[in-house]
């Protein structure tokens, strides 16, 4: 189940002992408060109670970074021992996997490759890169290859479920197969292994033939595939009067944008830019930070929807629900992801296309007016998820992303580790470093790519079906969200 309760409503976001620390400081007290969620009532090992699993995932994500860029080790044991503990099967543990999602252990996987790329230190015996490939493999293997369905859309893509008993099974997801192409090209770039290259171009273009990357760089939420299965009826289209009759490719699509989907293609193909001489990913990469800085980063009030507060170029919206205030409690963690990828870009990305140049005002812009929404509550760092208007005056009653949560603690936390990103930055690859152990000692140089095969304990077969998941509500929500995004 998704966290359900938002205990504090802080009535007061004036912060400026949080404005006045460095931003270290600043970052190591907004991690605190985001672990402060772990410690209370264990979920079991990795896993923050109440939070979907992605979310945890991520987290786990964010504080690897943050020993990164800050030096501060306190958190290690603990993503050592969430990363050991959820990796079953490719990040597939027995007890997430009626519920999970493709995008959920795609995260999963980033956050190993993340360990990777920044040399994180590795519990004895677990290999980052074998947990990481035992994921790439197993969405690999879900990747569509029915017939181009009745609605004329090629096939290809991630569905949302990996399950056809699961509700999702029938919606290919954007942010699903956003994340295999940023997983795969990150797995390319760190082990050079063409396959992975093939992989993120193969997503890559079916984004874009499906319609769910415009030519503007516009990046939709999905579509449902009526050719799928009988399961089609579920959720959302009975809520959607377009979904449940026309089979018009264009008008199938859902048409809502995240900013975690966006900047997740955005980090792959500045990755991708990095590692190939194909003008392509320069190009595409270009569209899509053209039209993340316009959707995501409104400069105006009119470009954000429904809304009399200020739109500010610097500082990241999620645009489809955070001015309308419906964020839901996951929605408002998705600007962390975005947060984080923007920032790290700048290190992906080949420094010919000058990208450090013109993310810099978001990046920090963000980072400030995030820290904003923070305040120290019982000696914790807590923070709120709606950045725009960092005066706090236009929360409205039942906004959940005015409200502290989770979500909005990991967004921040982000926000405020972006700017610590820097050029000077270079990420590992393999065999270019000593793997360290728990203690640093060096013991062994990685050579060759891990094998997969002994991570994967429980098979699908072994699962047992007919639970539905815990955000089945959720694909109804969105799709009601998008209609009413649309007619306004
Ligand atoms: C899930 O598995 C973990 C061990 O990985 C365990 O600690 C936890 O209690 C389990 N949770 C549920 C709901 O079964
Ligand atoms: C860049 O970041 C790294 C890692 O956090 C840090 O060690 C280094 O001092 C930073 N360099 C500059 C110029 O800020
Ligand atoms: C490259 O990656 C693929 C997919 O994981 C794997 O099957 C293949 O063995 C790898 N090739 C090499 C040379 O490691
Ligand atoms: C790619 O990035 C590496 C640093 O990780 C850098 O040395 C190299 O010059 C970059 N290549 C291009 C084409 O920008
Ligand atoms: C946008 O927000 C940033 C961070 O809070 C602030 O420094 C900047 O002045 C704002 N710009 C405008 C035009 O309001
Ligand atoms: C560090 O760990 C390694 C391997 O577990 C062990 O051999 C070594 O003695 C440890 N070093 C210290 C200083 O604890």
């Amino acid at each position: 189940m998704k966290l359900n309760s938002y205990p504090l409503l802080l009535t007061s976001v004036a912060f400026s002992s949080a404005l006045s620390l460095d931003p270290t400081n600043r970052a190591k007290q907004i991690a605190s408060g985001a672990f402060s969620y772990y410690t209370t009532q264990n979920a079991g090992v990795g896993l923050f109670p109440g939070a979907l699993f992605w979310e945890s995932g991520s987290a786990w994500n964010a504080l690897i970074n943050y020993w990164f860029l800050t030096g501060d080790t306190t958190y290690n044991t603990a993503v050592q021992s969430a990363l050991q503990a959820q990796s079953m099967d490719g990040f597939q543990p027995a007890n997430q996997s009626n519920t999970m999602t493709n995008d959920e252990q795609a995260i999963w996987a980033l956050t190993a490759v993340s360990a990777l790329e920044r040399g994180f230190p590795s519990i004895d015996g677990t290999s980052y890169l074998s947990l990481a490939v035992a994921a790439f493999d197993s969405l690999e293997a879900r990747w569509d290859t029915t017939d181009t369905d009745s609605c004329g859309i090629p096939a290809g893509g991630l569905r949302w479920s990996p399950y056809p008993f699961n509700v999702g099974y029938d919606y290919m997801n954007t942010l699903s197969t956003a994340l295999f192409f940023q997983l795969s090209a990150r797995l390319a770039r760190y082990t050079g292994n063409v396959t992975y290259t093939e992989t993120a171009a193969k997503a890559y273009n079916w984004l874009e033939k499906s319609g769910l990357v415009d030519a503007s760089g516009a990046v939709y939420d999905g579509f449902q595939d009526y050719s799928s299965s009988s399961t089609s009826s579920s959720s959302g289209s009975s809520s959607s009067s377009s979904s449940s009759t026309s089979c018009a490719s264009s008008s199938n699509i859902n048409r809502i944008q995240w900013s975690n989907s966006a900047l997740a293609l955005l980090h792959g193909t500045l990755v991708l830019s990095n590692m190939t001489t194909e003008p392509v990913w320069r190009s595409r990469s270009l569209t899509l930070l053209s039209s993340i800085e316009s959707v995501f980063y409104p400069a105006s009030p009119s470009t954000v929807p429904a809304t009399s507060t200020n739109g500010n170029a610097s500082v990241l919206v999620e645009s489809a629900c955070e001015p309308i205030g419906t964020c839901n409690s996951e929605q408002v963690a998705f600007k962390g992801l975005a947060a984080r990828w923007l920032a790290w870009s700048s290190v992906a990305a080949p420094s010919g296309m000058n990208i450090p140049a013109r993310v810099a005002s978001k990046v920090g812009g963000s980072a400030s007016a995030a820290a904003q929404r923070c305040a120290n509550n019982n000696g914790k760092m807590l923070c709120t998820g709606r950045w725009f208007d960092a005066s706090g005056s236009n929360v409205k009653p039942g906004d959940i992303s005015g409200n502290t949560g989770f979500g909005q603690q990991l967004s921040a936390l982000e926000a405020v580790l972006a700017p610590l990103v820097n050029g000077s930055i270079v990420l590992e690859r393999m065999g270019t470093r000593a793997v360290s152990t728990t203690n640093g000692t060096a013991v062994a140089t990685l050579t060759g790519t891990a094998s997969a095969t002994a991570m994967k304990t429980v098979g699908v077969s072994q699962l047992s079906g007919g639970a539905r998941g815990a955000r089945v509500g959720d694909l109804s929500a969105l799709i009601m969200l998008a209609v009413v995004t649309l007619v306004m």
